[in-house]
C-alpha cells in the first residue's frame, strides 16, 4: 500500500512560516521585493509566472512582472537586468526559462547578481551548491527533498537515482542527496540497463520530460517515487514521467502529477526570495 507524497500540503506549510517571516521583516523595515522576468509568449511559462506572483503575493513578497515581447533583443533584456541588479527595493530577480532562440540563455543567466539570483541558476551559485555551503537552494531539487523527508526516510547510505542530468535539476539534486549521505547515480539518456539501475533505488527521483517513461518494471518494492516530469498523455492530460498506476503498486510513497513537485519548486523561489532580502537588508 502507497502514500501519497502531497506538495500542495507541505508548499502550504512552507509559504504559511513564510507569511509570518515576512510579516515580521516588514514591521522591522524590509519590504521583500521580487522581479519576474517573461520573455515571449510560452503558454507554460505564463501559467508558471501567474502561480509564482500568487504564491507572492499570499506571503506578502511585492513582485513586479516585466512581461517582454518575443523580439526584445539580447541587449535589452541584459540592460533591464543590469538595472534590476542596482535597485535597492528589488532582493531578487527570476528570469523565467525558457527563452526566445535569439537570446543567449547563459550570458542573462550569468548576468543577474549572483546575491539576487533567487533561482540559484548563476555559476557561483551552482558552485557553492556543489561545495554544500549555499544561500539559495536550487528550486526544484530542493523541493523534492522536502517531499523525501515527508516520507520519514533517512537518506544516509541509501542508494538514490536520479533519471535526468539537468542542470536545473538533475545535477543539483544529486548533490542534495550527496549531502545527505546517500549513496548516488544519476542516469540518463545513454545509460545502459536503465531498469536495472532504477531497480536498486530506495529512492527514486525521474526528471526526463517524457510522459509516463517509468512504470512498475523500474521500480524496487517499496521505494520512494519522485516525479518531477509534467508532461500531456495522449490524450493531451497533464501527467508525469512515472507511470503513475503501475509505479504506486511498488512504491511506498509518491508524488502525484499534477499537485506533488510542482508547488514545492515554487515554495522553495518564495524561500529564496525571503533569503535574499533578509541578507541584503543586514548589509
Ligand atoms: N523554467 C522551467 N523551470 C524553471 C525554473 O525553475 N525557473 C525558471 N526561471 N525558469 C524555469
Amino acid at each position: 500500500m502507497y502514500q501519497i507524497l502531497d506538495g500542495k500540503k507541505v508548499s502550504q506549510r512552507v509559504k504559511d512560516e513564510l507569511k509570518e517571516t515576512v510579516a515580521s521583516l516588514k514591521m522591522k523595515g524590509t519590504d521583500p521585493g521580487l522581479a519576474v522576468i517573461i520573455v515571449g509568449n510560452d503558454s507554460a511559462s505564463r501559467v508558471y509566472v501567474n502561480n509564482k506572483k500568487k504564491a507572492c503575493e499570499y506571503i506578502g513578497i511585492r513582485s513586479e512582472e516585466y512581461a517582454l515581447p518575443e523580439e526584445t533583443t539580447q541587449e535589452e533584456l541584459l540592460n533591464l537586468v543590469y538595472e534590476l541588479n542596482n535597485r535597492k527595493d528589488i532582493h531578487g530577480i527570476l528570469c523565467q526559462l525558457p527563452l526566445p532562440k535569439h537570446i543567449n540563455e547563459e550570458t542573462i543567466l550569468n548576468s543577474i547578481d549572483p546575491a539576487k539570483d533567487v533561482d540559484a541558476f548563476h555559476p557561483v551559485n551552482v558552485g557553492k551548491i556543489m561545495i554544500g555551503d549555499f544561500d539559495f537552494l536550487p528550486c526544484t531539487p530542493a523541493g523534492v527533498m522536502d517531499l523525501i523527508a515527508e516520507s520519514g526516510i533517512d537518506l544516509t547510505g541509501k542508494e538514490c537515482v536520479v533519471v535526468g542530468r539537468s542542470n536545473i535539476v538533475g545535477k543539483p539534486q544529486a548533490m542534495l542527496l550527496l549531502h545527505k549521505n546517500a549513496t548516488v547515480t544519476i542516469c540518463h539518456s545513454k545509460t545502459k540497463d536503465l531498469k536495472e539501475v532504477c531497480k536498486r533505488a530506495d529512492v527514486l527521483v525521474v526528471a526526463v520530460g517524457r510522459a509516463k517513461m517509468i512504470n512498475a518494471d523500474y521500480i524496487k518494492e517499496g521505494a520512494v517515487v519522485i516525479d518531477v516530469g509534467m508532461d500531456r498523455d495522449e490524450n493531451g492530460k497533464l501527467c508525469g514521467d512515472v507511470d503513475f498506476d503501475s509505479a504506486c503498486t511498488k512504491a511506498s510513497y509518491i508524488t502525484p502529477v499534477p499537485g506533488g513537485v510542482g508547488p514545492m519548486t515554487i515554495a522553495t523561489l518564495m524561500r529564496n526570495a525571503v533569503t535574499a532580502a533578509i541578507k541584503q537588508s543586514a548589509q
